[in-house]
């Protein structure tokens, strides 16, 4: 049943629907520590097939498997190079440092898009003692702080000849892949070809309650096993949740075109309220929006909130809107009429 407020702060916030609760209760379940939990497996399996990859490991969160990632691709004292945007840099607790002990080096521009030549600006000189080793690359597409924007196959191909040039590992947050997949009609295969390791949200767009699958190869994802048991993300009887992912997958990917329309329709609306000074392209299901000065954000979220209406402020300037299947065209009706009354 969708709640009673419009709420916009994020696409992780969507109850399970019937159909999803439905395969959630019917799946067989083992003890996924041990290893025989088959509803885990074939999630992991599925997933890995259709990115062409050979094995995928199933966790709690998209935090924990990035975290994971770049724990198995560094060792302490390196340094990854990432965009300034970045979710991993941002917006992970300071786990970089504390889980792996790296330090970090970003660039790129205010859309989340880090080019071959901003990455090559960042490497370290490999031959001088002075400076911490670059070992890794990571890449995240859709950009949450980005405003959801795709980065396009082609210069993340770049990107990764560059970190094959530097003998780099390369990562993709890919928390929204399929919202790229689907807003640029590109082939998940592409992308499992391009990159060492990648992390998939289900729990995002997708509408699954918890869970997110990082893919590698069969190396790479039993190293992966280890370090989740040690970051204490082992789950037992998990196929339950694995069952609301593999639902996600077989009903919910198509229709985040939807999410897409409403997010650009949004967007063209918004650009015509007195008070938004810039828009961030709202590519895909995402909307952040900066006020002109002398408006107050969190003002005009009080306002909404008043309405029934939540938005996220994602800092000081920047406001946003998340447009996901528990709002549909009347709760962005709400909205639209909500910011409509504001500051008249
Ligand atoms: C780009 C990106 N990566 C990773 C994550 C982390 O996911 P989780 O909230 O499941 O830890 C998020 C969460 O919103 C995200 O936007």
């Amino acid at each position: 049943m969708k709640p009673m407020t419009a709420d916009f702060r994020s696409d992780t916030v969507t109850r399970p629907t019937e159909g999803m609760l439905r395969a959630m209760a019917a799946a067989p379940v083992g003890d996924d520590v041990l290893g025989d939990d088959p509803t885990v497996q074939r999630l992991e399996s599925v997933l890995a097939e259709r990115f062409g990859i050979e094995a995928g490991l199933f966790c709690p969160s998209g935090t924990m498997t990035n975290q994971i990632a770049v724990n198995v691709h560094t060792r302490p004292g390196d340094e990854l190079i990432c965009s300034k945007l970045a979710h991993v840099y941002n917006y992970e607790g300071g786990g970089l440092a504390f889980n792996s002990g790296v330090q970090v080096r970003v660039g790129g521009d205010n859309y989340g898009r880090l080019s071959a030549t901003d990455a090559e600006a960042l490497l370290q000189p490999m031959d001088n003692v002075h400076a911490a080793p670059t070992r890794l690359v990571v890449a995240e597409n859709t950009s949450n702080k980005g405003g959801g924007t795709t980065l396009g196959i082609q210069s993340l191909r770049e990107l990764g000849a560059f970190a094959r040039q530097h003998n780099l590992g390369y990562h993709l947050d890919g928390a929204r892949l399929f919202n790229a997949l689907v807003a640029d009609r590109e082939q998940p295969e592409d992308y499992g070809r391009l990159f060492d390791s990648i992390s998939i949200c289900l729990s995002k767009g997708l509408g699954a309650p918890v869970g997110s699958v990082l893919l590698g190869s069969a190396d790479f994802i039993r190293e992966g096993r280890r370090i989740r048991k040690r970051f204490g993300g082992g789950m037992r009887q998990a196929g339950y949740l694995a069952a609301a992912g593999l639902y996600a997958l077989d009903h919910h990917v198509e229709r985040l075109a939807e999410d897409h329309d409403r997010a650009a329709s949004l967007a063209t609306y918004m650009a015509q309220l007195p008070y938004v000074a810039e828009i961030k392209p709202a590519a895909t299901n995402m909307l952040l929006f900066r006020l002109q000065d002398g408006f107050n954000g969190s003002e005009l979220l009080t306002h909404l909130s008043a309405l029934g209406i939540q938005l996220i402020a994602m800092d000081r300037h920047w406001l946003r809107a998340v447009l996901h299947y528990d709002v549909g065209d009347a709760e962005v009706q709400r909205l639209s009429d909500g910011l409509a009354s504001w500051a008249i």
